[in-house]
């Protein structure tokens, strides 16, 4: 079924200048971009967003490399979106990414990895409410 999904592209993507790289990427898997806004993510925002983790030993750097620089927020619409976009993506680090993935091909670690993809449907819908309103999502 269509569906959305949730995507970040983080400090490290807009400090090389890639975002639109990225989105090429993005889009040639057939998603569709239909809410994007680039922020600079407040320390609170960061938390929030990534509360699940504030218990794991890399919760500080995280929030830190969050926000070191813009972001660009997006909201991606597509046939079962977000396993696709997780796919698109490739694994956490990078290193074990595979070949053809947005992290194999531009991530430099596993925390400077370049994108955020929500988890679930569930999930999506929760971080994109953070960041999205209804009326910035135009499909
Ligand atoms: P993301 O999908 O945005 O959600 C949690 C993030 O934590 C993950 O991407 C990684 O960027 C980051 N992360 C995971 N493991 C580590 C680690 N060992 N050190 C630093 N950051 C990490």
């Amino acid at each position: 079924a269509t569906e959305r999904t949730f995507s970040i592209l983080k400090p490290d993507a807009t400090r090389r200048n890639i975002t639109g790289a990225v989105n090429a990427v993005i889009e040639g898997a057939d998603l569709r971009i239909v809410g994007q806004r680039r922020i600079r993510m407040s320390r609170a925002q960061a938390e929030t967003f990534y509360g699940v983790h504030k218990e794991r030993p890399f919760f500080g750097e995280l929030v830190e490399f969050m926000t070191s620089g813009p972001v660009v927020v997006q909201v991606l619409e597509g046939e079962n979106a977000v396993a696709r976009y997780r796919e698109v993506m490739g694994a956490t680090n990078p290193a074990q990414a595979a070949e053809g993935t947005i992290r194999k091909t531009f991530s430099e670690s596993v925390g400077e990895n370049t994108v955020h993809g929500s988890d679930s449907a569930e999930n999506a819908a929760i971080e994109i409410a953070q960041f999205f309103q209804a009326s910035d999502i135009v499909g």
